[in-house]
């Protein structure tokens, strides 16, 4: 059975019920604790961002299972205003707010893989994965 989950996100609970969500499910997968602290570092980082940015939006966690490996796929998405320019958001060091977290570069190497779909005015769609060895 593949198991999936999803956390609206449009408050500050929302963003712990996501790391919740996030944990249990890096859990069952199969994911150790180190694993799994990667795994809910990279949700704090996606859900603050939607809550800062886009005010509200949706985190979905599901397992992936590929061929001779599985694992766990974040799903990011909002209808904010969208990332103004990705590349720059992706060097080390590009926050505008400051925080702790290493941002998305932070996310990328905290994920196996990890790709950016945004569009202005439109909306993000941020995805990554990471795989149980
Ligand atoms: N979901 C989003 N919608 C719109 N803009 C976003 C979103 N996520 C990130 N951004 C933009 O990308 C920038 C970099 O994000 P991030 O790497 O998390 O650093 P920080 O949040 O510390 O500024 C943010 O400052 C913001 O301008
Ligand atoms: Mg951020």
């Amino acid at each position: 059975m593949q198991v999936q989950t999803h956390v609206d996100i449009h408050s500050e609970w929302g963003i712990v019920a996501a790391r919740q969500a996030g944990r249990k499910l890096a859990r069952e997968i199969g994911f150790g604790s180190v694993d799994q602290a990667r795994i809910t570092t990279a949700i704090s980082e996606l859900a603050r961002n939607i809550y800062l940015y886009a005010n509200q939006g949706r985190i979905q966690i599901e397992e992936v299972r590929g061929s001779g490996k599985n694992g766990i796929r974040i799903i990011a998405s909002d209808e904010g205003p969208g990332i103004k320019d990705i590349r720059n958001v992706m060097e080390d060091g590009f926050t505008t707010s400051g925080g702790l977290g290493a941002g998305l570069p932070g996310v990328k190497r905290l994920m196996d893989e990890f790709n950016i779909d945004s569009e202005l005015e439109n909306g993000t769609v941020i995805t990554a994965i990471k795989w149980l060895r």
